[in-house]
Formats: structure tokens, C-alpha cells, sequence
């Protein structure tokens, strides 16, 4: 029951229609029984210093920032937390009575997705194809871990200039070419290919071994994600790390762990 007293909590992004994250935190609020309720707003770029002002003037107390607004939205906060700074995007703001708090739980959410299925992070070798923001996110996630990582991008200078700016946590190794793929524990897609249907595979599946854990961030199954199973690898979509994404962003706002398992029903089901 929305009433006079319901907080607002949103997402700003750019298109946001079809944002999983209404679903996943409305659901956590009226299992809570919170009084609040989450929207999504997109959000041109051109006008996003104006949205986040109406942040503080409506008293919007929480918000997710998605695509394309995670980096553009930094200057316009009063704080970013060390995470969220160094990976140079904020998925997560919180209002502290009219002051902007930018965080990043998407490093977080990638990281506990892996240690819930128990996956060791420690030493593995992580191959990471793409270089844009999910992927850096993911990359200083896994340094900070103390995991291996090499990355893979189609334009190489965007993968030095990723590797450079994350070198003070640990070192990256940049692929020109993927040859050979026996040296690597977890294989993850953070490019966009596989998101429509008629896109290239982001990497040639016969590189795939049974060994391999691929793991791709879109939330469905991609073709890469079929046939990495057919070729008897372990796999994952991107339903883990955006659920928990979402409880660290919520565990943010509210100072308290959601039910994981009502997010994910919500996720899955659909209401
Ligand atoms: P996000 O914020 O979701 O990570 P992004 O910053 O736009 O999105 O990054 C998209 C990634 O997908 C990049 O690594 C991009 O490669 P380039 O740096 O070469 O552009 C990769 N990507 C997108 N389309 C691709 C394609 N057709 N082939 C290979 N890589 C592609």
C-alpha cells in the first residue's frame, strides 16, 4: 500500500524498462513489510545532473544507477566510497539526509556470487573478455581477491588503459590473440555479444574444456552459455551477480541483509 509516509527508492539509467531491480527490492519491501517502494526513471544523459538534484529535493532516499549513467553520475555526488572510486563507477547511491553517497556493489555482487557457490577466487585464473565498465568492476573485484586475471578485448588499447588504471591492485595480463585456454580456471563474458541474436560468440567455443567455469554476465542463457554446458563446462548467467548486486545495495540503504532467497522467487517468477 503506497501511502503518505512510503519512501522512494529508483534506478536511473537509459533505457531502464527493462531493469530486473522494481521487481527484486519491491519484493524485499513488502516481504519486510517496508514502507517504500521502487521505481525506474530513464534518464537521458543530458539531463541526469538534474535528476540526481531531484534526488535531494524529493527526498529519494536510495537509487541504483545503470547504463549509460555509472560513471557520469560520480561528479555529481558529495561522496564515493574507495570501492566505487577506484573501479570509476557507481551503481548504488544513498541519501543521507541531502547528501549523495556513491558506492559500488557490482565488484560485490560478482565476488559473492561466485563465493555462494563456493567457486575459490584465491590464485584461479580468471580470463575476462571485454573491457568496458562491467569489466572493470569485475576485475577489481577479482585483484583484490587475489585471483589471476588476464583480459581479452576486441580494441587491445581499451584493455591497456583498463590494466594501467587498476595496476595499483594487482597486474593484468592483456591477450592479443585467445589461442590456448588451458591455463585458465573461469572464463567470463562482460562484452554485450549475446545479447541479440544474431551476435558473434565472444569466444571460439571449441577453446572450451570441461575444466572451464564460463560464466557470463547477461541475465539469460546466451548461445555462449549453451554451448560451453554441451561442451561439459560448469556455467553461470548474469541472474547471480545482478541478485546479488541488489542485496548489497539494499544491505547499503537499510543497514540489514534482505532475504536472499524472496529476491531471487522474485527474480525468477516475475512478481
Ligand atoms: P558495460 O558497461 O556493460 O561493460 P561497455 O562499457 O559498453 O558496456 O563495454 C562493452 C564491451 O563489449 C567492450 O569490451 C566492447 O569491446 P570494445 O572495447 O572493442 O568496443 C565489447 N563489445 C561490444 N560489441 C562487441 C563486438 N561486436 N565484438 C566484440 N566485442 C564487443
Amino acid at each position: 500500500m503506497i501511502k503518505g509516509t512510503t519512501d522512494i527508492y529508483c534506478i536511473f539509467g537509459h533505457p531502464v524498462k527493462h531493469s530486473k531491480s522494481p521487481l527484486m527490492h519491491n519484493a524485499v519491501f513488502q516481504y519486510l513489510d517496508i514502507d517504500a517502494c521502487y521505481v525506474a526513471f530513464d534518464i537521458e544523459p543530458a539531463k541526469l545532473d538534474k535528476a540526481i538534484e531531484s534526488v535531494r529535493i524529493m527526498n529519494i532516499k536510495g537509487l541504483n544507477i545503470t547504463v549509460p549513467h555509472k560513471e557520469a553520475v560520480i561528479p555529481l555526488l558529495d561522496t564515493v566510497d574507495n570501492n566505487a572510486m577506484a573501479i570509476g563507477a557507481v551503481n548504488t547511491i544513498k541519501n543521507n539526509d541531502g547528501k549523495l553517497i556513491g558506492y559500488n556493489t557490482d565488484y560485490e555482487g560478482f565476488i559473492s556470487s561466485l563465493k555462494n557457490k563456493n567457486i575459490a577466487i584465491k590464485n584461479r585464473h580468471f580470463l575476462i573478455l571485454g573491457a568496458g565498465g562491467a569489466s572493470r568492476a569485475i576485475i577489481y573485484g577479482l585483484l583484490i581477491e587475489g585471483a589471476r586475471v588476464s583480459i581479452y578485448n576486441r580494441t587491445t588499447e581499451k584493455a591497456v588503459i583498463l590494466a594501467n588504471s587498476l595496476q595499483s591492485f594487482g597486474h593484468i595480463d592483456i591477450i592479443h590473440n585467445i589461442e590456448e585456454t588451458k591455463q585458465y580456471d573461469i572464463i567470463v563474458n562482460t562484452t554485450s555479444l549475446g545479447l541479440k541474436k544474431e551476435d558473434a560468440l565472444p569466444i571460439d567455443t571449441s577453446l572450451l574444456y570441461d575444466k572451464h567455469i564460463v560464466y557470463d554476465i547477461i541475465y539469460t542463457s546466451t548461445p555462449l552459455l549453451e554451448l560451453a554446458k554441451q561442451r561439459g563446462c560448469s556455467t553461470i548467467d548474469g541472474k547471480d551477480m545482478l541478485i546479488w548486486q541488489a542485496f548489497y545495495a539494499f544491505k547499503i540503504w537499510f543497514h540489514i541483509e534482505p532475504p536472499l532467497s524472496e529476491m531471487i522467487r522474485a527474480l525468477y517468477l516475475g512478481n
